[in-house]
C-alpha cells in the first residue's frame, strides 16, 4: 500500500559517531547543498527527497517506486565512501514502504535517539523538511503527507506517554536541584570556568534573572563573552584568590584536573560569612578539595549523583518505549487510511476542472442566447443554482470512491 517510500539512514547504532561525518553531503552553504541534493535526486530519478543531518544521524527519506542501488547512492553522497564499499551495508539501515514510514515515526518520537525522549530531533526533522520543501524544492505531496502524519504521531507520543519526562542532561538536572533551594535573584553568583557547560548554566542564570554574577576563567576573553550574556563581571581565574566580595552560589566547571578550590581559598572567598552556600560542581574530576566540606556548611550539587539521576531518568524513559511502539503501530495504520484517501483525491483531481468546464460551456455557449433573454434576477438565480450543482457534482464521485475503498 505504501510502496515507493524509502529511507536510508546512518546512525550512532551502526556507525562510530566520528565516522558518521563521511555520510554527510559536504556543502559550505545551502546553495551548494541544494545543488548537490537536486543532482542526486535527478540522477537516481527520485520523485521526492528529504535530507536530515544531525550530530548522530544522517537520514534520507524519499519517494521512488523503483529500486535504488544503495551503494551507488552513497557514492554520490560522498566519493570517499567508495573505499568502504565492501562494508558500507553494515553502516546503512534501509527501510522501504510501510517500514520507512514506521522508522520515520520512531525517529520523530525519539525512541531511536541516543538520548531517548529528547524532543530536539522532532524540531530538527521539521526544519530539515521545511528546507527541502521551501528552499530546495525537492519534496512533493507524498513527503508532505508523510511528514504531516509523522509530526502528528510524534506529538501524540509526547502528549500521551512519559518518554520526554524526567530530565537527563546534567545541566538541566543541576538547575533543577539548584532551584529546589529557592535561590534569590539577588544571590551573589560565582561562575568558575567559561566552557560549554557553564555556557549552558548561564542560560539558567539569565532565565531566572540573577543580577550579581561574576565569571572567572583562565582565558579572560572567554569569561567576558559569558559575562556579557547577563551583564556580569569577568575576572581572570588567577585573581580568584584575591576576590573579596563574597558569594552565595558557586557554579564551577573547568577542564582542570587540579583541586584548586582548597580550604584556604574557600575561606578567603567566604570573607568570614558563615551562612550555608550552594556549590554546583560539574567538573570531572572535581576542582574542590574534600577538606572544604569538612569545615563548612555547603549544599553540594555534584556530578556523580546527577549522573546517577540522569541514568535513572533515562531508564524510566526507556520503559515508555513499548507504549510508544503501540501508539506508532496504530498511527501507521491511520497513515495508510489517510494515504488511501489522498490517492483518491489525486486520482480525481481532474474532476473539478472538468465539471467547471461543463458549467462554463453551458453558460457561455450552449444556453448563451436563452440566458441573454432572461431578466438579470433570474439569470443570477440560474448562475447560483449552477454553482451549487457544480460543487455537489464534484463531491459525489470522490465520496463514492472513498466509500468503495472502505468497503474493500
Ligand atoms: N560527564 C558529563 O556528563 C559532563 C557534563 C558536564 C561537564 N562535564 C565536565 O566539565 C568539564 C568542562 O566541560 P566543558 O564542556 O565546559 O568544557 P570546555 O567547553 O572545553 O571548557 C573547558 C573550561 O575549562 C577551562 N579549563 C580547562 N583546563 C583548565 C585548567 N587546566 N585550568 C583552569 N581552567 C581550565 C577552560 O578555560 P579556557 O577558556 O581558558 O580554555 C574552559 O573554561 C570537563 O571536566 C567535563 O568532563 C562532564
Amino acid at each position: 500500500m505504501l510502496q515507493g517510500y524509502k529511507l536510508f539512514t546512518v546512525t550512532h547504532r551502526t556507525t562510530d559517531i566520528n565516522q558518521i561525518a563521511d555520510f554527510i553531503i559536504e556543502a559550505p552553504d545551502d546553495e551548494v547543498l541544494a545543488r548537490k541534493l537536486k543532482k542526486i535526486k535527478d540522477y537516481f530519478g527520485i520523485d521526492e527527497l528529504m535530507y536530515l543531518n544531525t550530530c548522530n544521524r544522517i537520514l534520507f527519506f524519499m519517494y521512488k517506486p523503483e529500486a535504488i542501488d544503495i551503494n551507488a547512492f552513497f557514492f554520490a553522497v560522498n566519493e570517499k565512501l567508495r573505499k568502504m564499499s565492501g562494508s558500507l551495508h553494515q553502516s546503512i539501515e534501509y527501510y522501504e514502504d510501510e517500514l520507512a514510514i514506521h522508522h520515520l515515526y520512531e525517529v520523530a518520537s525519539s525512541v531511536d535517539s541516543l538520548v531517548v525522549g529528547e524532543r530536539e530531533i522532532l524540531r530538527q526533522l521539521r526544519e530539515a523538511y521545511r528546507k527541502c520543501k521551501t528552499k530546495f524544492e525537492i519534496t512533493g505531496d507524498k513527503l508532505r503527507i508523510a511528514m504531516q502524519m509523522t509530526v502528528k504521531s510524534a506529538k501524540m507520543v509526547y502528549g500521551n506517554t512519559r518518554i520526554g519526562e524526567k530530565p537527563v542532561s546534567i545541566v538541566s538536572l543541576a538547575v533543577k536541584k539548584l532551584l529546589q533551594s529557592s535561590p534569590l535573584p539577588e544571590s551573589r553568583v560565582l561562575v568558575i570556568g567559561a566552557g560549554q557547560t557553564n555556557l549552558l548554566m548561564s542560560n539558567f542564570l539569565k532565565k531566572y534573572k540573577f543580577q550579581d554574577v561574576v565569571v572567572f576563567n583562565r582565558t579572560l576573553e572567554k569569561a567576558q563573552l559569558l559575562a556579557d550574556r547577563f551583564t556580569g563581571n569577568a575576572i581572570a581565574l588567577d585573581d580568584l584568590k584575591t576576590y573579596q566580595k563574597g558569594f552565595d552560589i558557586m557554579i564551577i566547571c573547568t577542564g582542570s584536573t587540579a583541586k584548586f578550590v582548597d580550604s584556604n581559598l574557600y575561606a578567603q572567598l567566604l570573607q568570614g560569612d558563615t551562612d550555608q552556600k550552594i556549590i554546583v560542581d560539574l567538573s570531572v574530576p572535581s576542582n574542590i578539595d574534600k577538606g572544604v566540606f569538612a569545615d563548612h556548611d555547603i549544599n553540594y550539587i555534584e556530578i556523580e549523583s546527577l549522573k546517577k539521576l540522569a541514568a535513572d531518568n533515562l531508564a524510566f524513559r526507556k520503559n515508555e518505549i513499548s507504549k510508544v511502539k503501540e501508539i506508532l503501530a496504530e498511527r501507521v495504520i491511520e497513515f495508510k487510511e489517510v494515504y488511501r484517501q489522498r490517492e483518491i483525491e489525486r486520482d480525481y483531481s481532474h474532476i473539478p476542472q472538468q465539471i467547471k468546464a461543463v458549467k462554463e460551456k453551458a453558460i457561455n455557449v450552449v444556453f448563451k442566447k436563452q440566458l441573454e433573454a432572461v431578466d438579470p434576477n433570474a439569470r443570477l438565480l440560474i448562475e447560483e443554482m449552477m454553482a451549487y450543482m457544480e460543487k455537489k457534482c464534484i463531491a459525489v464521485p470522490i465520496k463514492k470512491a472513498k466509500q468503495d475503498q472502505l468497503a474493500d
